[in-house]
């Protein structure tokens, strides 16, 4: 078992993390020990229910199914959530858990923020996604038609418990979504001002035959290396004011290809690893990098074989990237590499030259 920790400076908030592989059949005692008998309400992911729902055994009353895909993260289904507690009776010394993927934790973190102005929230993320990203650090939100996580707050956890026995299941795309946000990892590591040397480049490098055969020790070491870099960044910035901005490498591009798309066809994963490409080839045109550092992250990227997504026309993509990150201004900002493992944030105009 390994156990981590967030302390977030700012508001002196505290709370582990818990990974391990311990039979899924013993995780409602372990999730109801952090809830030192408070009642609750479990958000579910519609297939983890059905996968995992009787091994896990809480009680069909006490769970609130929640069908699967991001179109269901939206104020319907935040709103029944809520009236399922109210209907539950619980008081604000009670506790909502999240059990699924990013778009359960999204949702019930959002509805455990404002039920009551906020109660206890547990997180057991059961993708990779989760895992090593949206249940740590406090991120909440639903989307409505005016776009993505437009409403939400910054809430964190009371604890995150992770089984890396559900990644079993996981099918090939659905693990490389993760594996997208893994790789971003490895090229902003000297950035997130870890105090540990993790050096996730050379464990990808090493490992990746392991990862991509679901190898349960590796993926545990690789979920561990993934959280203590972000731990550090959140810890730094809770609120994304600075340094958490880093953690949106690949994402300024990968946002617009997923919203050009629709959401539909393609992964959040798989457009962040475009993103990562199109970050490097920005870098590369700006001098900021050299041809060699381009090629050594091809070489990383190739490892994985993601699915590859065929280049937008600019003229395209950029108004969609002006509009990114919940703001709309004259210049477009970009993570971009710099060094080895290192990125800086840019601003660059219309014509993407830095302004
Ligand atoms: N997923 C990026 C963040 O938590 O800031």
């Amino acid at each position: 078992m390994i156990n981590l920790n967030v302390n977030i400076k700012e508001n002196n908030k505290t709370y582990p993390i818990i990974i391990d592989n311990n039979d899924i059949k013993l995780l409602k005692t372990e999730i109801l020990k952090h809830l030192k008998g408070k009642k609750f309400v479990v958000v579910f992911s519609q297939k983890v229910d059905k996968l995992y729902g009787s091994l896990l055994g809480f009680e069909k009353n006490d769970k609130f199914i929640l069908k699967d895909g991001e179109n269901q993260k939206n104020l319907k289904n935040y709103e029944k959530i809520l009236a399922f507690c109210l209907n539950k009776k619980l008081t604000r010394d009670d506790a909502i858990i999240a059990i699924g993927g990013g778009v359960a934790g999204d949702i019930a973190g959002f509805a455990a923020s404002s039920y009551m102005r906020g109660i206890d929230f547990i997180q057991v993320p059961t993708t990779l996604l989760a895992c090593v990203d949206s249940s740590v650090g406090g991120k909440t939100a639903v989307n409505t038609s005016f776009g993505k996580n437009l409403i939400g707050s910054f809430y964190q956890p009371k604890a995150v418990i992770i089984n890396t026995n559900f990644l079993k299941t996981l099918d090939e795309r659905n693990f490389k979504t993760g594996l997208g946000e893994v790789v971003k990892y490895a090229f902003i590591e000297k950035s997130c001002k870890c105090k540990e040397e993790l050096n996730l480049i050379n464990f990808l490098e090493e490992n990746y035959k392991k990862i991509l055969d679901y190898d349960s020790q590796i993926l545990t070491e690789l979920i561990k290396i993934c959280l203590l870099l972000k731990i550090s960044v959140v810890e730094n910035d809770e609120k994304e004011s600075g340094l958490r901005r880093i953690l949106n490498f690949g994402h300024t591009y990968g946002h617009a290809i997923e919203k050009l798309t629709k959401y539909k066809k393609y992964t959040h994963g798989e457009c962040v690893v475009e993103g990562i490409k199109f970050a490097f080839n920005l870098a590369l045109n700006n001098n900021l990098i050299d041809k060699n550092y381009l090629y050594f992250m091809q070489d990383v990227i190739k490892k994985f074989s993601f699915k590859e997504i065929p280049p937008f026309e600019l003229k395209k993509v950029i108004p969609v990237m002006k509009t990114d990150k919940k703001s709309s201004t004259d210049f477009i900002r970009f993570i971009l590499p710099v060094d080895y493992s290192t990125v800086k944030e840019f601003e660059f105009n219309e014509l993407l030259t830095i302004s």
